[in-house]
């Protein structure tokens, strides 16, 4: 079956570099972008020039991520983190590349400078002009107190949470480091991403092109399909689940 023969490559390989989507996350409770009820099915995105422009979209942007804080606040590593997490303490895994916000990778056990955060984190937030910091709970008072989304207390340019919004630029570092990770694994596995935003889904090809071996994880087909050794069209934890070492 796909789940033996993904067995069988991990335990050939030396170097395994994970690269996850949304779905690694839906059995956390948090809805992904483009499945039936996922967040772009309901909501538009707010591109990041629209952000900056006006007063309006930072409200409402800021009212969205409100009004999942209870479902992000809940959320605990799946069965897929907690078996990435196993392959990285196990010494297998250098380092995971995420296009998610939810921090689960680091909460399954991956120290922060493992975790290569190609779009973000939303469990902060930063001035867009000067960078600065900020907890979500300053965000909240300020909001509730004025009526509105806050600037920056140094520079006074708006406060974002910590994602990368369609639009904006992406994190030089972050795609550096995903760079050297893609090109240097001897097996990529794509988990739970339909692996259609880009340039973050220009790295499971990279890594092909270097010689990996390329493995996806996705309950529907993806993009890039036929470049994979194997594709596993299945449930993330039940196919993640046995290498959950305990
Ligand atoms: P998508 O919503 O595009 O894709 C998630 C994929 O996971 C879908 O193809 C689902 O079928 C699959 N899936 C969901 N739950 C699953 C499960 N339990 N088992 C197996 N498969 C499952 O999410 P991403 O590919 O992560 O970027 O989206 C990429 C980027 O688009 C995001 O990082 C975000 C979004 O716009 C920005 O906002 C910049
Ligand atoms: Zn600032």
């Amino acid at each position: 079956s796909g789940i033996e023969r993904l067995g069988d490559m991990i335990a050939e390989a030396k170097t395994i570099v994970p690269f996850t989507g949304a779905g690694i996350s839906t059995e956390c409770g948090i809805p992904d972008f483009r499945s039936p009820g996922g967040i772009w099915t309901r909501n538009r995105p707010i591109p990041f020039d629209e952000f900056v422009a006006s007063q309006e979209a930072r409200d409402e942007s800021w009212r969205r991520r409100f009004a999942m804080e209870a479902v992000f606040a809940a959320a605990k590593p799946g069965r897929g983190h907690r078996a990435l997490a196993s392959l990285y303490r196990a010494g297998k895994v250098p380092a995971v590349i995420t296009q998610n916000i939810d921090n689960l990778h680091q909460a399954s056990g991956f120290a922060p400078e493992h975790v290569v955060e190609l779009h973000g984190n939303t469990t902060y937030a930063r001035c867009i002009g000067c960078g600065q910091a900020y907890p979500l709970d300053w965000v909240r008072l300020r909001f509730d107190d004025d009526g509105a989304a806050p600037n920056c207390t140094a520079c006074d340019e708006p406060v974002k949470t910590a994602t990368i919004s369609f639009g904006q630029m992406m994190p030089e570092d972050e795609m550096q480091r995903a760079t050297a990770l893609s090109q240097a694994c001897d097996l990529f596995i794509a988990v739970g991403s339909s692996l259609v935003v880009w340039p973050a889904a220009g790295f499971p090809m990279m890594a092909k092109r270097a010689g990996a071996r390329l493995v996806i994880i996705n309950r529907e087909p993806t993009e890039q399909d036929d470049i994979a050794d194997l594709v596993i069209q299945h449930d993330i934890g039940e196919t993640l689940g046995p290498f959950v070492a305990n």
